[in-house]
């Protein structure tokens, strides 16, 4: 089987209800970014910080996988398929994806301040002051803020190296490190990009675009692929 990489940003989840980040004028659903997603922003905040999470969390216990996502999981019947995301929903596990690497964290998990491998799932929707890692220190979300290393970025690099097929959708390709990724595909590798967006800036060499929404843009691409496994 051929390895198909997906590499996903937030554009893929915007059907499902979750708005992206560069739509939106500089705000967050209505936050800053900088008063939420950063160190400084908790060594400020802790309380704002988790307040703005749990937000997010209980969004996301309130929408579903749309047809993108759908259609990802069943590219694994056709391909051996790894996916990389920037986002920090689950859509695409439950969609039945099953290899899906965070490269910014997740959502639905929480971190030890005092070590960072100590990683736990959230129960229910609520990660709040006086929440306390085995070593007793507080609980942070599991996302990696802007201005914090991207631990799963070497384990991507490979990934993306072994791609016969890449397929970058949803994402506008700002935020580095995960935006360099692209360098890493060997010559022979087919690449498509879906994004509805004005993807000129965006251009990677040989790059097939779709610019459609994630979920039209993904039923075209599976016919192609498709069509050319025949
Ligand atoms: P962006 O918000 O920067 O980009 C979203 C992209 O999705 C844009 O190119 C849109 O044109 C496109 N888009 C919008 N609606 C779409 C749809 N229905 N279907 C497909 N594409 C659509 O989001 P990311 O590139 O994911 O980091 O941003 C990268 C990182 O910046 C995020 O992971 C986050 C951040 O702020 C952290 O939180 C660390």
């Amino acid at each position: 089987m051929k390895k198909l990489v997906v590499l996903s940003g937030a554009g893929m989840s915007q059907e499902s209800g979750i708005a992206t980040f560069r739509d939106s004028d500089g705000l967050w659903e209505n936050y800053d970014i900088n008063d939420v997603a950063t160190p400084e922003a908790w060594e400020r905040n802790q309380s704002l910080v988790l307040h703005f999470y749990n937000e997010r969390r209980k969004q996301l216990l309130d929408v579903e996988p749309n047809k993108g996502h759908l259609i990802i999981a069943e590219l694994e019947k056709y391909f051996d398929v790894d996916i990389i995301t920037q986002n920090v929903d689950d859509l695409h596990e439950r969609a039945g994806s099953t290899n899906v690497l965070h490269l910014h964290g997740e959502l639905l998990k929480s971190r030890s301040t005092k070590n960072p491998n100590l990683i736990y799932d959230i129960q229910g929707s609520e990660l709040n002051l006086g929440d306390l890692c085995e070593l007793g220190s507080q609980l942070r979300p599991h996302i990696v803020w802007f201005g914090e290393a991207v631990p799963a970025m070497e384990e991507a690099v490979e990934i993306v190296r072994k791609a016969d097929i890449l397929l970058v959708i949803g994402t506008s390709l700002n935020v580095y490190p995960a935006a360099g990724l692209m360098n890493y595909t060997h010559n022979s590798c087919k690449k498509y990009l879906i994004d509805p967006g004005d993807v000129s800036q965006r251009y990677f060499n040989d790059v097939e675009i779709i610019r459609e929404k994630a979920g039209r843009g993904m039923e075209i691409l599976i016919e192609k692929l498709k069509n050319n496994l025949k």
